[in-house]
């Protein structure tokens, strides 16, 4: 079988595209012939030895996969030969098959594509954790998202306009802002430009947001955060801008308003049980048509290096998703 490997940490463009025997399923594993594998900004970093954890060398990237069982090891359930699934790994889904515990096998529900798989669990968990779990987010609320355009934003426009929330997307460019608003956000704004929170009330008709989605850190996280109104709640989930920021604790106190951190990989790897009710809900939701977890675009297998040096470079818009298909 074809891979991609990391085979020492650096940039995309050192990954190899090498032929690996196929691999045979463990006791309660099973082998996924990959239909679909996501990306996102954690798979660079990963591939570049900048994340928190290091992955042993060498190894195959993408932590994401979608595809047909097509193998059983000992004690796997027999139900799931020939099941379309979706499953999440520490590493490996950038490979035309991928061994993995049975149990983290996740049946793809019939309405949705492999590619929509591939690139949903993560950022769709995410985004329902986020702002139900940790930002109890009420129908009639105002959600700012920053890094809107993003994977992680996307899903987060999604799926706040399934709960009834009013979207302002914040992204860099124009073709970011239109990719937004076609994925559902009510308002777009430009969150480079000097003073932009002053450009939330002529869209919206208020100066202030309930809600801040903030996948970007940086410079942003501050300025979002004065966007709240009392009550508010910011939400930490990442730091793609590579700065951590540190924001002065009297504007909490000043602003009536919570930072709250969304790390939904930790609270899954705490109690991998928790995950269910977010998956039954989100996969009912795509069934509905109350979202649509449509990737933005689908790449080859040997275009993965250039798509994770997009993520490093912020020229990616949406969910990229690699495809096994010839
Ligand atoms: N908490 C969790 O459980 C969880 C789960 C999944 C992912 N995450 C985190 O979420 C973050 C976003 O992941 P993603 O896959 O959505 O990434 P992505 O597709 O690359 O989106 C990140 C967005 O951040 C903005 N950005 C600002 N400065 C940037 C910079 N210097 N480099 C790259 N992007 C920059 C970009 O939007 P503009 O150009 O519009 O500014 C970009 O669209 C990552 O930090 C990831 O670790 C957290």
């Amino acid at each position: 079988m074809q891979a991609i490997r990391c085979v020492n940490y650096g940039a995309p463009s050192t990954l190899t595209l090498e032929d690996l025997p196929d691999p045979a399923p463990g006791r309660g594993q099973v082998v996924i012939e990959t239909e679909a594998a996501g990306l996102g900004y954690v798979d660079a970093l990963l591939v570049a030895g900048l994340y928190q954890v290091k992955t042993p060398l060498p190894f195959t990237p993408g932590s994401e996969v979608a595809g047909k069982v097509v193998a059983l090891g000992e004690d796997a359930p027999a139900a799931l030969m020939g099941k379309r699934v979706m499953a999440l790994s520490p590493v490996g889904a950038l490979a035309e098959k991928i061994a993995l515990p049975a149990a983290t096998c996740i049946p793809v529900p019939a309405i949705m594509s492999a590619e929509a798989a591939a690139g949903f669990i993560v950022s769709y968990c995410t985004a329902l954790y986020g702002f139900e779990t940790c930002g109890h987010l009420k129908p009639g609320e105002t959600v700012l998202v920053l890094g809107a355009a993003g994977g992680v934003g996307m899903a987060a426009i999604d799926v706040a306009k399934a709960m009834g929330a009013t979207v302002v997307a914040a992204a860099s460019t124009e073709e970011k802002r239109k990719a937004a608003v076609a994925r559902g956000a009510d308002f777009a704004i430009d969150y480079t430009a000097p003073d932009w929170r002053k450009t939330l009330e002529p869209l919206t008709g208020r100066r202030d947001v309930d809600l801040v989605y903030d996948p970007v850190g940086g410079d942003m996280s501050e300025t979002a955060f004065r966007c709240l109104a009392p009550g508010g709640r910011h939400l930490v989930v990442g730091f793609a801008a590579g700065d951590i920021p540190r924001i002065p604790l009297n504007l909490p106190l000043l602003k009536r308003s919570s930072i709250v951190g969304v790390d939904w990989g930790g609270y899954v790897r705490a109690d991998p049980a928790a995950n269910i009710p977010l998956l039954r809900t989100l996969t009912d939701w795509a069934s509905e048509g109350r979202i649509n977890p449509e990737p933005s675009a689908s790449f080859p297998l040997a275009q993965a290096p250039s798509v994770l040096q997009r993520l490093l470079d912020r020229e990616s818009i949406g969910k990229p998703v690699i495809h096994f298909r010839q």
